[in-house]
């Protein structure tokens, strides 16, 4: 009796508790709202517009500077700036604050800055990381980079860029997450979460951005900035997915996109930001414009100044001017002229301030600024060590023949051929902040230095340049790998050959480098090539030719240990690729989850009136998913929990099989579930992936992956744009890659 009392007054108090968490939970959203009220009920009209207006710092731009604007600390104190970017460093940002708190109502600055893959320490790029397919790893790179930057005074990020990209030719692709919606989500949101952590006071959390919004990546022939033209289908299936999910994450903003979709700008679209992201999506939080987009209109041929400008992008809902000024400059007369309703002005800044309120800004507008947190935080070894691991994560082994890798410590002599034996800074790639020119980046000429054996000899060549025609090192290089028992190439892209305004229209090995390899092949002596770069590349021959190719992307600080880690075995690589590479630049754009035509090419020699070019095979060079390990992996007895493979309802039926290491190196395994609705209206593509799990398995080991799947995995958008699933038959395909399906089955959905 007296324990069944106990028990019920635990369940009671539990109950309150949780009631109570609850109720003080929403008292704090009240109060926040209630604290916003009060403020914008003080303020004057061009206090408001104020914080609605963000400047560049005073260096480091990633657009066109606003030129002739006087001083802006002035502006700051006279309460006409609400946020400013590339501000770095908490002695820096506390000049920018104070000159805030001199301001009439003391309202703290928004600190932002484009933290895309580490702060201090570098870690992969964002494209690299996600072929780690690893959304532990990947939040806690950010959780590390949230840390970092808030510990420098920042307190918001431009990141994550969830665009989806189909085209490698687009300088942006090394920023997002590929070209998968669902894998595109998923990495989404654990960018998000590890950004933003527990909760947006913490003094180590900063807001996140989720970027552009929306359908960037599709930019027409991979030229950045150029227009998109895309039906509301493909925008709802493909590009908009890993939006919901940052949101559904938590994502305090969102950044518009200097695209314009279907004829109308990013930055002037109402659908896109009142009707989807505010309306159905009822999104709280606030939307900035790209750098100076909403006055780039003008170029556009959308709107005829800024003054118009202004209008279209808050009708909009556009929240904040990212340095084009037309906000500061013409909001308060449109208000006059009656264009623009005060109302319209107060929902942009009651998003702002929330923001604000929310990070604690106001409570202590100096809790960014704390220089012994930031002497503390930066560079910490036990992160560095995770940059390490990260790095060898996101390494993806696209070759090897005749298992000519890991390498043995004990060779005699291996020669390290090509320009970026040595690359150092170069393997931090674009969008990393060079803050601390001292930074030990480590190359691959080190790495591997500090992992060969006692009587191991390295010789270096480095051939030739990344881009210059000239051939002159061939004769040193080939020199060096008639010495050598095995040669290591180490090739590729300049690190800003991607990244924004870095589209390409030829994405081949640049220069004479292919011809270096096939010299240094010509020797007869076994030839690893290493590529590094921030998009896939083209490298035919090299793919036919050399037995061991790794990807190893721009890997950050820590990418020349990592890819020794790879070389030497100490690591056994686990990447799959989350782009298609190519085999030529007219495939582009290519990607695995395309339809089916009315005459589809069965096969790549299948040419005649089929879908296939008469000069190149449809296939890709590396399918998405695409990633090989020093083990192999058997995939057998696929079985489920139902007799029938029929679910209706909420019904949900589980798969199972075995998964078994039957190679000599313990390794991980990313097993891919891609469905197919094998008939349906509108179309949907003959793969889409829907689950992957990540299985670590010793030699000889095996073990037994479930999935289980429901109405939802099966889903997709019908002609009204509504997330269902129809009755029919569907293809369920498990497999280590988009294009290596090793166990499938066919289950009907019924109402
Ligand atoms: C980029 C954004 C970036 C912004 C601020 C723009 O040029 O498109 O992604 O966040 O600059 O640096």
């Amino acid at each position: 009796m007296i324990k069944a009392y106990t028990q019920a007054t635990f369940i009671f108090l539990f109950i309150c508790f949780t009631a109570v968490g609850n109720y003080v939970f929403a008292q704090s959203d009240t109060a926040i709202d209630k604290r916003v009220a009060t403020l914008l009920a003080k303020m004057t009209l061009d206090e408001k517009i104020g914080q609605m207006n963000q400047y560049n710092g005073d260096w480091d731009a990633t657009g066109p500077v606003t030129k002739d604007v006087g001083n802006k600390l002035d502006e700051i104190r006279e309460g006409r700036v609400g946020a400013v970017l590339n501000i770095m460093g908490t002695a820096h940002v506390k000049t920018f604050q104070d000159a805030a708190m001199k301001s009439r109502l003391k309202i703290p600055l928004l600190f932002g800055q484009d933290v895309i893959h580490g702060y201090r320490i570098t870690f992969p790029i964002p494209l690299a990381e996600a072929c780690s397919w690893d959304m532990d790893m990947i939040e806690k790179a950010e959780r590390i980079a949230a840390t970092e930057a808030s510990a420098s005074g920042i307190n918001w990020t431009f990141a994550p860029m969830v665009d989806i990209a189909r085209d490698p030719r687009w300088g942006r692709v090394m920023e997002g997450a590929g070209e998968d919606p669902f894998l595109g989500a998923r990495i989404a949101s654990a960018r998000v979460t590890g950004f933003q952590g527990d909760s947006l006071g913490s003094t180590d959390a900063v807001m996140a951005c989720a970027k552009h919004f929306a359908a960037y990546g599709a930019a027409i022939g991979g030229r950045d900035y150029n227009s998109v033209d895309m039906s509301n289908y493909t925008l709802w299936s493909i590009y908009l997915p890993p939006f919901k999910a940052a949101l559904d994450a938590g994502v305090a903003t969102f950044m518009n996109s200097f695209n314009d979709l279907n004829g109308i700008p990013a930055t002037g679209n109402s659908y896109l930001q009142r009707d989807v992201l505010k309306g159905k999506w009822d999104f709280k939080g606030f939307v900035v414009s790209d750098w100076g987009s909403i006055g780039e209109m003008i170029n556009h041929g959308y709107v005829k100044d800024n003054y118009e400008a202004a209008q279209v992008a808050i009708t909009a809902g556009n929240d904040m001017d990212m340095e084009s000024r037309s906000y500061i400059n013409n909001l308060k007369q449109l208000m006059a002229d009656g264009k623009v309703p005060v109302s319209m002005i107060d929902e942009s800044v009651t998003r702002i301030l929330r923001k604000k309120f929310e990070l604690g800004l106001f409570d202590d507008p100096y809790k960014f600024i704390n220089a012994q947190r930031e002497r503390t935080s930066l560079n910490r070894p036990e992160n560095v060590e995770f940059a390490r691991d990260m790095a060898r994560k996101s390494i993806v082994l696209l070759k090897n023949d005749k298992q000519v890798l890991p390498l043995s410590k004990d060779l005699k002599t291996i020669a390290l051929i090509g320009p970026l034996v040595k690359a150092k800074k170069e393997l931090k790639g674009f969008w990393s902040l060079d803050v601390d020119p001292k930074e030990n980046v480590v190359s691959l000429w080190e790495g591997m230095q500090k992992q060969i054996g006692p009587l191991t000899k390295m010789l270096y060549a480095p051939g030739c340049d990344i881009t210059d025609a000239s051939r002159i090192g061939f004769a040193d290089a080939i020199a060096a790998a008639k010495q050598a028992d095995v040669v290591v190439m180490a090739m590729g892209e300049k690190p800003d050959m991607t990244g924004e305004a870095k589209s390409k229209s030829n994405i081949h090995l640049p220069g004479v480098q292919e011809e270096l390899i096939k010299a240094v092949a010509a020797t007869g002596k076994p030839v690893i090539v290493i590529l590094m770069a921030g998009r896939p590349m083209i490298f035919n021959w090299t793919a036919d030719n050399v037995p061991g190719i790794l990807y190893a992307w721009w890997l950050g600080s820590e990418g020349g240990d990592a890819m020794a880690d790879v070389m030497f075995g100490a690591y056994n690589p686990s990447g799959k690729l989350t782009m298609t590479f190519p085999r030529s630049e007219g495939q582009i754009p290519i990607y695995y989850n395309h339809y089916n035509t009315g005459r589809p090419a069965l096969n790549d020699n299948d040419l005649f009136y089929k879908s296939a070019y008469i000069d190149l095979p449809n296939s890709p060079r590396y399918p998405f998913g695409y990633g090989l390990s020093y083990t192999t992996f058997q995939y057998s007895d696929l079985e489920s929990d139902k007799l029938t493979s029929t679910i209706k309802d909420n019904e949900t039926i589980s798969f199972s099989f075995l998964v078994e290491n039957t190679g000599k190196y313990a390794g991980e395994e990313t097993v891919q579930l891609y469905i197919r609705a094998l008939v349906s209206q509108p179309l949907r593509p003959v793969k889409e992936l829907r689950d992957f799990r990540k299985v670590r398995l010793l030699p000889g080991e095996k073990r037994r992956i479930v999935f289980t799947i429901n109405r939802a995995l099966l889903a997709g958008y019908n002609n009204n744009l509504d997330y269902v699933a129809h009755p029919g038959d569907y293809q369920l395909m498990f497999g280590s890659s988009s294009a290596d399906i090793r166990l499938q089955k066919t289950i009907q959905l019924v109402n």
